[in-house]
């Protein structure tokens, strides 16, 4: 799919992944691109910038994502590209609160399957719509240090899996987007933190929404901007065992005083 003269929501719109997004989308001529964010200063910044519209969304409240598809066919009148980026991230493991668990999982997880539920009747009945989903490299592969974000984020890409394997053949286009460190606010935040060794290989925003639109022009599934994430996943699945041993010196080497 090209952007010119398509219609696309990118939600967590205002920073980061999702910022860059909305930006390349208007570079690339789309018709109309919604920012949607909880963030209402900063989504009314970039929708004015670049001549879009901007909806206070949190993602996490099923309403809201109801909300933001109907003010989006109200104003452009269909939605061919809805992007559902917004995500948060947390270190720890088994033993965090429930309510952390919850959380992360609404953001992460549960804000997918809303978008999903409000933007596929309208796109099945035109025969023809896209979904991208950004998960991470650690939905493929794990992030160290971090259970809720590694489980939120593989189920992620089930659910898009699950999407594309169901709605394909109906007109329904799927990608899901699997980067390593982006130079963001939430990489920046997990200075100390389970993500901060995936700085060093760190991508810029921009890079993303470039490997996005090639991706999107492809109609690839798995988008990944790094592209050794793409060796990581064949060595999973070639040995399983190996790679966890792998994973857990690693894990090992970020622990060690010297590193
Ligand atoms: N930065 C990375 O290294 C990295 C790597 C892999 C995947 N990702 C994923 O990319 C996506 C975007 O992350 P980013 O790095 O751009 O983060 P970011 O923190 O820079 O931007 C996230 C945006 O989402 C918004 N947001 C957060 N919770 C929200 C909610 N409940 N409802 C609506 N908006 C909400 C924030 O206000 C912010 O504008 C996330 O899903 C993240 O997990 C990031």
């Amino acid at each position: 799919m090209k952007l010119k003269n398509k219609v696309a929501v990118v939600t967590g719109g205002a920073n980061g992944i999702g910022r860059a997004l909305c930006r390349r989308f208007a570079a690339e001529g789309a018709r109309g691109v919604v920012v949607a964010d909880l963030d209402t200063k900063r989504a009314e910044q970039i929708a004015s910038e670049i001549g879009g519209i901007a909806v206070t969304t949190d993602v996490s409240v099923e309403a809201d994502i109801v909300n933001l598809v109907e003010r989006t066919v109200a104003t452009y009148g269909a939605i061919d590209l809805l992007c559902s980026n917004a995500g948060i991230g947390t270190p720890g493991g088994a033993d965090e609160p429930n309510e952390i668990w919850q959380r992360i999982g609404e953001v992460n997880l549960m804000a997918h399957v809303y978008a999903a539920r409000a933007v596929l009747p309208g796109m099945l009945g035109r025969g023809e719509g896209y979904l991208l989903h950004t998960a991470s490299a650690a939905g493929l592969l794990t992030q160290i240090g971090s259970a809720p974000y590694s489980v939120t984020k593989h189920a992620v890409v089930a659910f898009a899996e699950w999407l594309a394997i169901t709605h394909g053949d109906a007109g329904i286009k799927v990608s899901c987007l699997c980067p390593q460190g982006v130079n963001t606010d939430l990489l920046r935040q997990s200075e100390g933190g389970p993500g901060e060794f995936l700085r060093a290989g760190a991508l810029e925003p921009e890079d993303v929404a470039d490997a996005v639109v090639k991706g999107l022009e492809k109609e690839s599934f798995l988008i990944l901007p790094h592209p050794e994430v793409k060796e990581y996943i064949r060595r999973k699945a070639t040995d399983y065992d190996r790679w966890l041993r792998g994973m857990r010196r690693l894990q090992a080497s970020l622990n060690s005083p010297s590193s």
